[in-house]
Order: structure tokens, then sequence, then C-alpha cells
């Protein structure tokens, strides 16, 4: 009895829901709603799709070879690209998509598809998803297959502060991208080590955002300052990104005795690329601003630099001048 009264209301709720759609609905849901006509059908709830971003569409549109009754089975997967060719082709082309030569359909079962991430019939809305603390959802979507990642994720800083509703901060996909997630071997990825300033600079050479939450600015300017800097964007790969010395996913203030740039670890930090250096090292100052205020002597060299250089280019021109003059005087006839 319970259960016809589910099946009624279930489907009185799938014909208000949709016009076009319900006719087809109704004739679905007389078997998968969970009613005596079942025989072995799973169920399915309409509220679920009611309630997601899908809620205009009907069944056919999805399941579009179950028009026959009775369908076949098993009913070929769901082509969600039909609908959304963009991020079809920018997933084909990412590591969770990328074919594989080896397996006999070239098919990459082991990473993800559409479903994996999104869900069958609850897909929520990229407006649910972005809202207040429901943006842990991203991480938790991920965690589903990177669980020990998002383990770590969950405890550093940024983790902490998705979790209690902070917008600002970074979730897996603003390092990684969305349905365009690469190897982090490959040159092209977020987190390519020549790529890493830039993505943290998205949100850490923010004024406006590092002022609403009292941070530091002007990190990607002193980076870039810097030896390590200057190296890094030469495609060396060995010297120290942001990364390298905040941690990856594991990234933590100052202030925190387990943060990798606490004062009592920056030795074992620094250890890692210049052993037997740690307490010359340790003592470096490294987002340094090159201003009178904070930092005279390099100010001083960095005034001084700026003069020499200019003096020496002028002084090339003038000598390419004299030259290229001299050759065109010689070979007058
Ligand atoms: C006469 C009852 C009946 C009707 C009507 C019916 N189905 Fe099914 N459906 C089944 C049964 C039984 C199964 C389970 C088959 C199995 O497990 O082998 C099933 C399985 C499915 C599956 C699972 C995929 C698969 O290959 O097993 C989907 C999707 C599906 N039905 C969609 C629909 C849609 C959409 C409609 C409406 C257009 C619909 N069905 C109408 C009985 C029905
Ligand atoms: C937005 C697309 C979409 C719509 C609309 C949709 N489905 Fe599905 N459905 C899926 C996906 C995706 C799956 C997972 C299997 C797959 O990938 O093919 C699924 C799976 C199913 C299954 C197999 C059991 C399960 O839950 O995994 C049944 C039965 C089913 N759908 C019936 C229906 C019925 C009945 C409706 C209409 C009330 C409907 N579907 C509407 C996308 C959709
Ligand atoms: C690795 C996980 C993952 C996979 C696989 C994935 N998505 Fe997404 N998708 C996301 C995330 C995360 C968002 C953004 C959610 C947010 O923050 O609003 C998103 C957003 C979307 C959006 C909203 C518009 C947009 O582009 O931001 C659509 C539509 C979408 N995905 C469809 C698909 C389709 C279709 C597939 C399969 C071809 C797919 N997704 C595969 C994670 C994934
Ligand atoms: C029949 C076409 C169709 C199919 C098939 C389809 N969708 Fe959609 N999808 C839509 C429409 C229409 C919308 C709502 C309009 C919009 O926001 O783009 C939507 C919205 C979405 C959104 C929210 C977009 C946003 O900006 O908030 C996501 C995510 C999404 N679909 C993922 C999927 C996934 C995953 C599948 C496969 C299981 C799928 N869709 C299958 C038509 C489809
Ligand atoms: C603040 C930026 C940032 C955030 C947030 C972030 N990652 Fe990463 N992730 C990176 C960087 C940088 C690397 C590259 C490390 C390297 O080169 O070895 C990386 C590497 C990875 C790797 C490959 C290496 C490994 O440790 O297995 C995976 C998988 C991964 N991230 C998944 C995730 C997931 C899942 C989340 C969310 C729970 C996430 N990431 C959040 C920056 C981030
Ligand atoms: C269904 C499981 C699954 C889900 C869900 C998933 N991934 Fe993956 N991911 C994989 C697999 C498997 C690989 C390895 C692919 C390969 O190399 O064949 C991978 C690879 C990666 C890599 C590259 C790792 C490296 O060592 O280069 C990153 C980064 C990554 N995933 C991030 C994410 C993010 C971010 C999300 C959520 C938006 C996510 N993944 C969701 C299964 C998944
Ligand atoms: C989407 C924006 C965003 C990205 C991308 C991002 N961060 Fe952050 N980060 C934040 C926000 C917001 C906070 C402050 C969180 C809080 O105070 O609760 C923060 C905090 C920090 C802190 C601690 C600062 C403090 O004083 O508390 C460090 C260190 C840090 N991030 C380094 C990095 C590094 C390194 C990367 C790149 C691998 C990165 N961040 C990527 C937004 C971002
Ligand atoms: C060579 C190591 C190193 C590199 C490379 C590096 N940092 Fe730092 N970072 C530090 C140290 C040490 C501190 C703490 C002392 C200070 O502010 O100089 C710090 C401080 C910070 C803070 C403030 C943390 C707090 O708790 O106050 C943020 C945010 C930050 N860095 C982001 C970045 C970003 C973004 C990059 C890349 C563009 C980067 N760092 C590159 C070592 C490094
Ligand atoms: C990922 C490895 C790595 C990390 C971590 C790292 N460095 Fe470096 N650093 C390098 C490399 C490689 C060079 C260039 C080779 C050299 O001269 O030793 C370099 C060069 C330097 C230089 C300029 C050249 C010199 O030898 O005087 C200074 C100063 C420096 N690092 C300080 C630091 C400090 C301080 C830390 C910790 C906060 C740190 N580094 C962390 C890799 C790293």
């Amino acid at each position: 009895m319970k259960s016809l009264v589910r099946v009624a209301l279930l489907v009185t709720a799938a014909a208000t829901w949709g016009t076009s759609a319900h006719a087809a609905n109704v004739d679905c849901l007389g078997c998968h709603a969970g009613g005596p006509a079942a025989k072995g059908a799973p169920v399915v709830d309409p509220l679920r799709l009611a309630g997601s971003a899908h809620a205009g569409l009907g069944c056919l549109e999805c399941h579009p070879q179950a028009a026959a009754n009775p369908h076949p089975r098993p009913l070929p997967p769901v082509a969600c690209q039909s609908c959304h060719d963009r991020q079809g082709s920018a997933l084909a082309l990412s590591v969770h998509g990328l074919r594989r030569p080896e397996a006999p359909d070239g098919v990459n079962r082991a990473a993800a598809g559409c479903t994996d991430c999104h869900g069958t019939h609850g897909v929520r809305s990229t407006e649910a998803i972005q809202s207040g603390p429901g943006r842990t959802e991203v991480a938790a979507f991920c965690a589903r297959c990177h669980e020990r990642v998002a383990a770590v994720y969950r405890e550093s800083v940024h983790g902490k502060a998705v979790a209690s509703g902070i917008e600002d901060a970074p979730t897996c996909t603003n390092c990684h991208g969305e349905h365009v997630v690469a190897a982090t071997s490959e040159p092209g990825s977020k987190v390519a080590a020549r790529n890493i300033p830039r993505t943290c600079a998205a949100c850490h050479d923010q004024e406006k955002v590092a002022s609403r939450l009292g941070l530091p600015v002007r990190r990607l300017a002193t980076y870039l300052d810097s030896y390590h800097g200057v190296v890094n964007q030469h495609g060396e790969a060995a010297v120290a990104n942001c990364a390298s010395c905040h941690g990856v996913h594991d990234i933590r203030p100052a202030a925190d005795p387990q943060s990798s740039i606490h004062p009592d670890n920056l030795g074992r930090t620094c250890g890692t690329c210049h052993p037997g250096a740690q307490r010359g090292l340790a003592g470096a100052r490294i987002h340094v601003e090159a201003d009178p205020k904070s930092s005279l002597g390099m100010y001083v060299v960095r005034v001084f630099y700026t003069g020499l250089i200019g003096v020496l280019m002028v002084g090339f021109v003038a000598y390419m001048g004299i030259e290229l003059y001299g050759t065109w005087r010689r070979r007058k006839p």
C-alpha cells in the first residue's frame, strides 16, 4: 500500500514538471518508479531530476533508444556531449579523457567521464555549486578518485578557507582547471613548474583579494625579481617555484608550526635543494620589495644597475650607428 502511494506521488510529481516531456516520462515511470509493474526495473526518483540542472528534460532526451516498448537492454550509455559539445571536446583532450591506445577500444576507463564528476539524475548547476559552502562539492567530485590528495588539501589553509565559505580561496579546479585537467608533466599544465607562479598569482597578486583578507600582496612580482624567479621563467624546473617552498596541497600560513615556511622549518625547506646551506639560507628573505623603505641595499643596487644598463644600451646603439656609417662610407665608390 505504502509503495502504491509513493508511486502515485512520484507520477504526479513527474506530471507537473514538464509538459511536452510529461507523457513519455509517465510511461517510463510506470515501470521505473518502483510500482508493481516494475519487474526488476531499476527505481528512478523523478524528484531528483526535477531538482537538478536538467529539470526541463524528458527521459527520452537523454535515453532516446528507450522509445520502443519494451525498450532494448542494455541501453547505450547517455551521450552528455551531444548537448554539451564544448565540455566534451575539452574533456577528450584532458588527462581524464585521453584515449588509451593499449585498451582494446581506446577508452580510458580508469579515468573520469562526465557522470563520475557530475552524477547522473542529480546533476547540479554551476550556480548551485558555486553559491556558499556548496563549493566544497568540487573537491568532493575529485576526492572520489583522489582521496589521498583531497585529505591533505582539506587540512590546508585553502581547504579550510573554502570549507568556511571564503569564495576567494581555491578549490581543486582553480589550480587544475575543470574539463581541461592536464598531467602535471605536460608543459601546458597550469601546475607545470613554469606556470605555477601565474596560477597562484591569479589570487596572490590581486590587491582586492589581498586587502579583503589581509594577505600580503605582490607575491608574483617579488618572486619574478628573485634569482629563482628569473631562472624559472627561462624554463629551468630545478629552481624553486611557489610550490617548492610553500607545498602543493598542504599550504599553510607562516605562523602555523606545521608550515613549510614557519621559521623553524625553513632550514629544511631550503635544505632540500641547498644541502648544507641551511643556516645561512634560512635567514634569507624571500618576497623582498626593492624599495628604499624595506630594503635600501637592494634598492640602491637596482637603481645603479638600471642606470648602468641604460648607459650601456645607449653606448651600444651609438657604436652600431658609427660602425654602419663607416661601412657605408667605405663602400661608396
Ligand atoms: C515495461 C516496463 C518498462 C518501461 C515502460 C520502461 N522500462 Fe526501462 N527498464 C525496464 C527494466 C525491467 C529494466 C532492467 C533491465 C535489466 O536490468 O536487464 C530497465 C532498464 C532501464 C535502464 C537501465 C539501462 C539498461 O540498459 O539496463 C534505463 C536507462 C531505462 N530502463 C530507461 C527507460 C526509459 C527512459 C523509459 C521510458 C521511455 C523506460 N525505461 C521504460 C523496464 C521498463
Ligand atoms: C540528463 C540526462 C538524463 C535524463 C533527463 C534522465 N536520465 Fe536516466 N540516466 C542518465 C545517466 C547519465 C544514467 C547513468 C547510466 C548511463 O550513463 O547511461 C542514467 C541511468 C538511468 C537508469 C539506470 C539506473 C540508474 O539509476 O543508474 C534508469 C532506469 C534511468 N536512467 C531512467 C530514467 C528515467 C525514467 C528518466 C525520466 C524520468 C531519466 N532516466 C531521465 C541520464 C539521464
Ligand atoms: C573531472 C571532473 C569532471 C568531469 C569528468 C566533467 N566535468 Fe563538467 N564540470 C566539472 C566542474 C568541477 C565544473 C564546474 C563546477 C563549478 O564550479 O561551477 C563543471 C562544469 C560543467 C558545466 C557547466 C558549464 C561549464 O563549462 O562550466 C557543464 C555543462 C559540464 N560541466 C558538463 C560536462 C560534460 C558534458 C562532461 C563530459 C563530457 C563533463 N562535464 C565532465 C567537473 C567535471
Ligand atoms: C538533451 C540535451 C542534454 C543532455 C543529453 C545533457 N544535458 Fe546537461 N544541460 C542541458 C540543458 C538544456 C541544460 C540547462 C541550460 C544550461 O544551463 O545550459 C543543461 C545543464 C547542465 C549543467 C549545468 C550547467 C550550468 O551552467 O549550470 C551541467 C553541469 C550539465 N548539464 C551536465 C550534463 C551531464 C553530465 C550530462 C550527461 C549525464 C548532460 N548534461 C546531458 C541539456 C542536456
Ligand atoms: C593551490 C593550488 C592547488 C590546489 C587547490 C590543488 N592542487 Fe593539485 N596540484 C597542484 C600543483 C602545483 C601540483 C603539481 C605538483 C608537482 O608538480 O609535483 C598538483 C598535483 C596534483 C596531482 C598529481 C600529483 C599527486 O600528488 O598525485 C593530483 C592528482 C592533484 N594535484 C589533484 C588535486 C585535487 C583532487 C585537488 C582538490 C582536492 C587539488 N589537486 C587541489 C596545485 C593544486
Ligand atoms: C573517476 C575517477 C576520477 C575522478 C572523479 C577524477 N580523477 Fe583525476 N585522474 C584519474 C585518473 C585515473 C588519472 C590518471 C590518468 C592517466 O594518466 O591515465 C587522473 C589524473 C589526474 C591528474 C594528473 C595527475 C598526474 O600525475 O599528472 C590531475 C591533476 C587530476 N587527475 C585532477 C583531478 C581533479 C582536479 C578532479 C576533480 C575536478 C579529478 N581529477 C577527478 C581519475 C579521476
Ligand atoms: C583562487 C585563489 C587562490 C589561488 C589560485 C591560490 N591561493 Fe593561496 N590563498 C588564497 C586565499 C583566499 C587565502 C587566504 C585564506 C584564509 O585566510 O583563510 C590564501 C592563503 C595562502 C597562504 C597563507 C597566507 C596567510 O597569511 O594565511 C599561502 C602561503 C598561499 N595561499 C600560497 C599559495 C600558493 C603557493 C598558491 C599556488 C600553488 C596559491 N596560494 C594559490 C587564494 C588563492
Ligand atoms: C624560495 C622560497 C619561496 C618561493 C619560491 C616563494 N615563496 Fe612565498 N614565502 C616564502 C617565505 C619564506 C615566506 C615567509 C616570509 C616572507 O614573507 O618573506 C613567504 C610568504 C608568502 C606568503 C605569505 C604567507 C604568510 O603566512 O604570511 C604568500 C601568500 C606567499 N609567500 C605566496 C607565494 C607565491 C604566490 C609564490 C610564487 C609566485 C611564492 N610565494 C614563492 C618562500 C617562498
Ligand atoms: C626546488 C629546489 C629549491 C628550493 C626549495 C630552494 N632553492 Fe634556492 N636555488 C635553487 C637552485 C637550483 C638555484 C640555482 C643553483 C645554485 O646557484 O645553487 C638556487 C639559487 C638560490 C639563490 C641564489 C644563488 C646562490 O646560490 O646564492 C639563493 C639566495 C637561494 N637559492 C635561496 C633559497 C632559499 C632562502 C630557499 C628557501 C626559502 C631556497 N633557495 C629554496 C633551488 C631551490
